[in-house]
């Protein structure tokens, strides 16, 4: 039977695309437990539902749940903003919660990175339409720079400049989502993939 790959072979296979490190495994936990506090410190003992956003906060919302210890529900969305490469396309609704998972609920969208802001503005936008009672944001990185439209998150574990990232739960072509740290890539692993 295959063995699965360890963490060295992981980051063997990957080493060679990885410009530098962003954040570590030890920052991204030390900015969840910071994160998580301020969240849980928000809600209390008060019931809300967690809208993870399809596929790139998935790493993210998993760790971030598990540090929050009030009654929260999970749900999830997505949206195909990113085709293929790293410019924003069309945005298409994929993925949406069920009524029942949204009408009257206090909503916190997670997201994994806030870019231009196009896709949690028109998430939000169509939760509070679907009857939503309150809808909340959360992300793990916020490029405020590359911002087209009004929008701030709630909550922000992290803030980067405008490059590039991938790694915990980011990726670039569907690679390295299993990068247990966030890295900048370097020119040639863009260009291979193209
Ligand atoms: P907007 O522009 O709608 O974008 O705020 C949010 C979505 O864009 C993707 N995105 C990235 N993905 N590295 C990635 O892997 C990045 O540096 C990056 N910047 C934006 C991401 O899917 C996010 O949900």
């Amino acid at each position: 039977m295959a063995a699965f790959p360890n963490l060295s072979d992981l980051l063997v296979n990957h080493q060679d695309d990885v410009e530098r490190i962003l954040f570590t495994e030890d920052e991204i936990r030390a900015g969840l437990e910071r994160l998580a506090a301020r969240v849980a410190a928000c809600y209390g003992q008060e019931p809300f539902t967690v809208v993870s956003v399809l596929k790139g906060s998935c790493v993210f919302v998993a760790d971030l749940i598990r540090r929050i210890p009030g009654p929260l529900e999970l749900a999830f969305a997505a949206t195909s903003s990113y085709a293929a490469g790293t410019e924003p396309g069309r945005l298409e609704l994929l993925l949406c919660p069920d009524e029942r998972e949204i009408e009257g609920r206090r909503l916190l969208l997670v997201d994994d990175i806030l870019d231009t802001g196009r896709t949690l503005a028109a998430l939000r936008g169509e939760l509070l339409a679907r009857g939503a009672a309150e809808v909340r944001s959360c992300v793990f990185l916020d490029k405020p720079s590359r911002r087209s439209l009004l929008f701030e998150p709630d909550f922000r574990c992290f803030e980067v400049g405008d490059v590039f990232v991938v790694g915990y739960g980011l990726d670039f072509r569907g690679r390295y989502r299993n990068l247990p740290f966030v890295a900048a890539l370097k020119a040639h692993a863009f260009a291979q993939q193209a």
